[in-house]
Order: C-alpha cells, then sequence, then structure tokens
C-alpha cells in the first residue's frame, strides 16, 4: 500500500531540540548555561557595553568603535520621531488596546510611511532597524502618556535610550545608576537564538515578506504569557501573594493544582540562566538602595521553594520583575520593555534572513480522519 502522505513522520513537539535556522547572531550552551552574542559572552557584556554599542553588535556585525557608535547614535536620535500616521494615532490606539497589542498597531501603522519600506536590500534593512529600535521606547512613553491623558516629555539628547524611556515613563530625569541599571537590562534581553518570536520573525521574513510585517508577527509572539508576557505575570503573582510569608504556600497550591510558576522554566537551559544571574545581582542592589526588600525577598524565597519542590530555575523574565518594579515602570509595561531590547535582536534576525533567505515551510504531522466519504448537506446528521 502506497504511504500516506506524512506517515513516517516524528514531530518534535514544539520542535525542542530541531535547528531551524544559522545564525552568527547568539548562541546558548544550555547545559553549562552561556550565552553568546556574536561570539561575546554575555557575562563579558552585560554593564560593560551600552544598549547602543549592542544594536550595533547585533544588526551591524560588531562592537562599534567611537565613531561608529557616533553614527549609530545620530541616527537613534533621528530615527525615533515616529510617523505623522503614527502619531495621528497613537491617543485612539491607547484607549481601546493594551501595551503589546497597541505597539503591534503603531508598528503597523509606521510600515506605511517608511520611506524604505518597499525595500528588503541591505541598506534599507539597517536604516529600518535603526528607526524601529529608535521607536519602540518612545511608543511605549506615548502610549502610557496618551492612556492616561497627559504628556510624556521631551526625550533629553544627553540621555540613552534607556534613561530616556525612564524619563518618559516616570516623568521624572533618573538617577545615573537607575538609567544604567536598566540599560543592562536592555542587553540582556536583546537576542536569545532562535526563541519563539524571534522565529516568528524569521518565518515572516523568510516569504520575502518587510521588516515591519517581521516585527509586528514577533511582537504578537512576545506578547503570550509563555514568552515575554511571563514577567508581567511574575508581578502579578507576587501582588497577588502580598508577603514574603505566604510565598511557601501560594507556590504549593499553585504547584498542587498544575499550575506553571511565571519566570520558571526554560526550554534551552538545563542550568542557571545567564542573565538571570545579572537580573538578581541588579534586583538585589535597587532592594538595597531604594529601601524596599519586599520584591526581592520574595523572588529569592519563590526561587529557592520552586527549586525544592520542582527543580526548576528562574529564567530572564524572574528577577527582570522586580527590577523593573523597583525601576518605576507600570507591571502592565513588563513585555513592552522586553520588546524594546528585543528589538534589537529581532531586526539582525531579519537582516540576516534577508541576506541568505530560503522560505521556511516546515512539514506536519496529519492526525486526523482518513478515507472520509462526502454527503451532500441534505443527508448529513450529527448524532
Ligand atoms: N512551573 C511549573 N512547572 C513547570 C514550569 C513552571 N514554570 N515550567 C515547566 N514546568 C514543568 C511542566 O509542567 C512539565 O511537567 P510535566 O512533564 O510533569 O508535564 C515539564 O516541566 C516540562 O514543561 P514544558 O512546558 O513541556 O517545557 P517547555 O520546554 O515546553 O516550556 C517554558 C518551557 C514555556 C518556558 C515553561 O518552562 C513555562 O511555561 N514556564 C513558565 C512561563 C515562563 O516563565 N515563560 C518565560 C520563558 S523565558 C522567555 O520566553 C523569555
Amino acid at each position: 500500500m502506497a504511504p500516506t502522505p506524512s506517515e513516517g513522520l516524528a514531530p518534535a513537539k514544539g520542535l525542542a531540540d530541531v535547528v531551524a535556522a544559522s545564525t552568527a547572531l547568539s548562541d546558548i550552551d544550555g547545559q553549562v548555561g552561556r550565552l553568546f552574542y556574536r561570539g561575546y559572552d554575555i557575562h563579558d557584556l552585560a554593564g560593560k557595553i551600552t544598549f547602543a554599542e549592542c544594536v550595533h553588535l547585533l544588526q551591524r556585525g560588531t562592537l562599534p568603535t567611537r565613531g561608529e557608535l557616533a553614527g549609530l547614535t545620530g541616527e537613534l536620535a533621528t530615527g525615533r520621531v515616529p510617523t505623522p500616521l503614527v502619531e495621528r494615532n497613537i491617543d485612539a490606539i491607547a484607549r481601546v488596546q493594551a501595551p503589546m497589542e497597541a505597539l503591534r498597531s503603531y508598528v503597523s501603522l509606521a510600515s506605511a510611511e517608511d520611506p524604505d519600506k518597499d525595500s528588503n536590500e541591505p541598506g534599507a534593512n539597517l536604516r529600518k532597524a535603526a528607526r524601529l529600535t529608535a521607536q519602540q521606547p518612545v511608543l511605549v512613553a506615548r502610549y502610557h502618556a496618551a492612556r492616561r491623558g497627559v504628556t510624556a516629555p521631551d526625550p533629553d539628547l544627553s540621555l540613552g535610550i534607556a534613561g530616556n524611556f525612564l524619563l518618559q515613563i516616570t516623568g521624572r530625569r533618573p538617577a545615573p545608576r537607575a538609567a544604567d541599571i536598566l540599560d543592562e537590562c536592555l542587553v540582556l534581553h536583546a537576542d536569545h537564538t532562535m526563541n519563539a518570536s524571534t522565529f516568528a520573525a524569521r518565518v515572516c521574513a523568510a516569504t520575502l515578506s518587510d521588516m515591519h510585517s517581521a516585527i509586528c508577527a514577533a511582537i504578537g509572539t512576545l506578547k503570550g504569557p509563555l514568552h515575554g508576557g511571563a514577567n508581567e505575570q511574575v508581578m502579578r503573582t507576587f501582588q497577588a501573594i502580598g508577603g514574603v510569608a505566604d510565598v511557601d504556600g501560594a507556590v504549593r497550591e499553585k504547584l498542587a493544582a498544575g499550575e506553571k510558576i511565571m519566570g520558571f522554566g526554560h526550554r534551552v537551559y538545563k542550568s542557571e540562566d545567564p542573565r538571570a544571574s545579572h537580573l538578581r545581582r541588579l534586583s538585589a542592589e535597587l532592594a538595597e538602595t531604594t529601601g524596599d526588600d519586599t520584591w526581592f525577598r520574595m523572588s529569592q524565597r519563590m526561587e529557592e521553594i520552586v527549586f525544592a519542590e520542582k527543580g526548576l530555575r528562574p529564567n530572564v523574565d524572574f528577577y527582570a520583575a522586580s527590577v523593573y518594579r523597583y525601576l518605576g515602570i507600570p507591571v502592565d509595561l513588563f513585555t513592552a520593555v522586553f520588546s524594546v531590547s528585543r528589538m534589537a535582536g529581532w531586526t539582525a534576525h531579519v537582516i540576516e534572513q534577508h541576506a541568505d533567505n530560503r522560505l521556511i515551510r516546515p512539514d506536519s504531522e496529519y492526525i486526523g480522519d482518513r478515507d472520509m466519504r462526502w454527503l451532500p448537506i441534505s443527508e448529513r446528521t450529527r448524532a
């Protein structure tokens, strides 16, 4: 008998361990918990390079010289102005959409007036990547201001991306250390091999669709609580628990009910997520400097109990939650902050995909009925 079309194919559920693309952007050793951006160990980059340097590394291939960094910084400064169509719709969208939905809408609208919208050529992609990266934090801030009916402060040219973001979100010029901490967070979240949102972006780009379309796919994918949405859920869990004394009971109750604990577990890391080590350190620092150690102590206790009960370690989203909370970022913007950073990686992956493209079109295992007999609608009945 002839084989049925998909017979013999055994799918890896969730494509676990499937190598879906080649990339020179980032690499993970999940066994020992190491992460590299273009060959540089994240432990050597975190706290030492700025997010703008990281953007240059990912999008343009190298850590920048001073001159190159000045050039990119200039592009980011001019590129951050929302296009007129976006500008006209910021308020209306902010009234009806949640943060990640609104960002997806703004990016979609931004494509209409992007001067390079009809080109996937390397130069055009680089320019679009810089504009998208520059605009994302401004769009988050403008969204947040619009939904509260206030005007976000103008960006301050003396502040970097992180400093300006905090200025525009909180309305106050951030302490230099606060800006540096957020900048480090942006570096830590910038790229991470074939994570779900990056894969979504690459699938879209591989049809030779444009960068803005790929980024819309990525934003929609990051939004989910099993991916970028977990950081917000971590803080919501802490808020629902209330205090350190109640962490153990709450975790045990959730596990007994078969619930996942947000911010724990990872498809690739079998040991500590190296980003979590840095975020734990930053959370500890902020707990001390703000004089409010509640969120840090709850995080620490939850880490202990989840490891004891399930052997699971925190992922990048876990300590990011308390760090963002200490920095005064509203909880429902946590995933949007992730997108500000991951824009660097997404756009770099689109550039890489377009530079050596082949359509991404996997197969599927058919598990439905076979040999069904068609009946006219007049003869169909339902038991
Ligand atoms: N809490 C409790 N149990 C968990 C958790 C968790 N956070 N994560 C995994 N498990 C358990 C599962 O219940 C499952 O147990 P079982 O085999 O008894 O059914 C086992 O560990 C394997 O879990 P999967 O969901 O199959 O693992 P997968 O590799 O598909 O998922 C993921 C990885 C999605 C990150 C998962 O660990 C999870 O849902 N974590 C919580 C959400 C989260 O923090 N997401 C952010 C990830 S980092 C990022 O995307 C930026």
